[in-house]
């Protein structure tokens, strides 16, 4: 059955959300906070151990109120079931969209074409754990006899973004393995990671789905040249693995298919990490944890297909985003995690949300008059406050910002935490209230300057506030919580293309540049450059001409 097909703007709420907007536009945090001092306990979610506070955005309970309405209308909780019930939701494709099915317990049931996919799932996870385990206590072992030391994940977008952010973000619970990651076609890059790698004990484990991507093919040709430039030839098969749903292209480039971890046409790229995509991850902390990873996003589906909306994460922070999008039109969205193991956690979702919503055309084929996906972009608290934050405070931009944190620290060092705290409560405190002419002055008096130079420097130190944030509180940084965190986002994507009525799960908009790519390097290598705009051509010429 296919998606609903609504188109937003047409909605009773949608019209009801633009003249509410015209009311509460406006209004001031700290006004909405005085008028409802309960604000803080009834717009936030607790669930597990997450907190969720989302009192400091520029909303009331009218304007949930109708943006619970507008997903309703849009039919969401039809699309939910048909989502999780493995329909062809990726229409343009002809696919399901069931990376969920990756991480529902083994005894469950999920069907597609009227077959029970979790047989063939578990069984590529008990070779996951069988492989993982091999390879972490050492009884696989390099074609020397030694056993291995590094891992170099080769692969690209979902291929490599979702393993590195996971690896990284779980640095802590790693083991001895060294994981490396390749993915841009950049040859300095596979070069600057294989100077240091020893052939003898360096295990490749080349991830690409269609295993066809031309930045993966060529990084582990050349890697493959380097370790037969070490190695003889046979070691190959002891030496590379890969994921891949495309076994004869697999097998073509030379990898025997005992060494293939497959994959489904169900499993979106940048969804892939909960398969065996998370190889790596399973590597280099266990699969234990990579099972608890998993996990932690299965309870976080639980409670997005089971939870009525009003109290429903996913749904209430997707549906804060749209309210920003396409009512104060925000162009971007900050993600602001204080912790440094997610320092790749923006750059993770960036191809997540903007890969999958950054559409023009909606369902019906029909070009869409409204926005839709939104920029992303952050970095890790604090640095991210000695960097950009002061556009954030003082810009003339509205940026509505999420912060992530964690009660508790890895390393216990609770005088650090209670710093790194008192950052992330200060900053969306700050920039919901601001600071005032009167509060602005009276510092400066404090401050023995002239009445003229008071006067001078006042209009510059004062934060008019009223900068909409969102705070996830989580107990601790573990692969559970992880799990849960990653869903959050990825079930947003879907609530949110399903609001904006656009197609979430295919990327047609990468083709258009791969091509004229492809088109580009025939020429360069015949050095014959022809039939291009005028700025390309003489760029190519540049090129060519060094
Ligand atoms: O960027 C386009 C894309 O198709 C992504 O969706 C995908 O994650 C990436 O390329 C890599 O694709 P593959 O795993 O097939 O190499």
């Amino acid at each position: 059955m296919s998606l609903p097909t609504i188109d937003p703007t047409t909605t009773k709420a949608w019209e009801a959300l633009t003249s509410h907007y015209e009311k509460i536009k406006e209004a001031h945090l700290k006004d909405l906070f005085a008028q409802h001092p309960d604000r803080a306990n009834t717009l936030s979610i607790a669930w597990n151990d997450f907190y969720v506070d989302y009192s400091k955005n520029r909303i009331d309970e009218t304007t949930k109120k109708l943006l619970i309405d507008l997903a309703k209308e849009v039919q969401l909780e039809k699309a939910i079931t048909q989502y999780f019930g493995g329909d062809v939701i990726n229409e343009t494709e002809g696919r399901a969209v069931l990376h969920t099915a990756l991480r529902v317990p083994s005894n469950q049931n999920v069907e597609v074409d009227g077959k029970n996919v979790i047989t063939e799932v578990n069984a590529v996870k008990e070779n996951i754990k069988a492989f993982s385990n091999q390879i972490i206590s050492g009884a696989l072992k390099g074609y020397t006899g030694k056993a291995f030391t590094d891992i170099v994940n080769i692969g690209i977008g979902g291929s490599d973004l979702g393993p590195a952010m996971i690896t990284e973000s779980l640095a802590f619970y790693k083991n001895h393995l060294n994981v490396h990651f390749i993915s841009n076609v950049d040859g300095d890059h596979v070069h600057q990671n294989l100077k240091g790698l020893n052939p003898e004990t360096t295990l490749f484990v080349v991830v690409s789905k269609t295993f066809s991507t031309q930045e993966t093919l060529s990084n582990a040709t050349t890697a493959r040249n380097w370790f037969t430039a070490h190695a003889p030839k046979d070691a190959v098969e002891k030496h590379f693995v890969a994921v891949s749903s495309n076994i004869p292209n697999v097998t073509d480039f030379g990898i025997a298919e005992e060494n293939i971890f497959p994959l489904w046409d169900w499993v979106g790229g940048r969804f892939s990490l909960w398969s065996a995509v998370g190889l790596s991850i399973s590597l280099s902390v266990g699969y234990e944890n990579f099972e608890a990873l998993l996990e932690g996003a299965y309870e976080m589906d639980e409670h997005f297909k089971n939870t009525p909306f009003e109290e429903n994460i996913p749904v209430v922070l997707g549906m804060l985003s749209i309210w920003y999008n396409n009512f104060f039109e925000a162009e971007s969205e900050a993600i602001i995690p204080y912790s440094q193991y997610l320092h790749r956690l923006p750059a993770y979702l960036q191809q997540g949300i903007m890969e999958s919503n950054g559409k023009s055309v909606d369902r019906n084929g029909d070009s869409i008059t409204y926005q839709t996906g939104t920029i992303i972009w952050g970095e890790p608290g604090t640095n991210a406050q000695h960097a950009f934050f002061q556009l954030i405070h003082q810009g003339t931009k509205l940026i509505p910002a999420e912060f992530i944190g964690f009660k508790k620290s890895l390393f216990e060092d609770q005088e650090h935490q209670d710093k790194l705290m008192a950052n992330f409560f200060a900053q969306t405190e700050a920039l919901m209230n601001g600071k005032t002419e009167t509060e602005v002055l009276e510092e400066l008096k404090t401050k023995n300057l002239s009445d003229t130079a008071i006067k001078k420097l006042t209009p510059f130190k004062i934060f008019e506030g009223n900068k909409p944030t969102t705070t996830v509180l989580i107990d601790k940084l573990t692969p559970k919580s992880l799990g849960a965190l990653v869903a959050i986002y990825e079930q947003r994507i879907f609530v949110q293309g399903i609001v904006w009525n656009i197609f979430s799960y295919d990327q047609w908009g990468v083709e258009l540049g791969k091509q004229l790519a492809t088109k580009i390097l025939s020429e360069i290598n015949n050095s014959q450059v022809s039939n291009h705009d005028a700025s390309t051509q003489e760029l190519l010429n540049q090129y060519l001409n060094t």
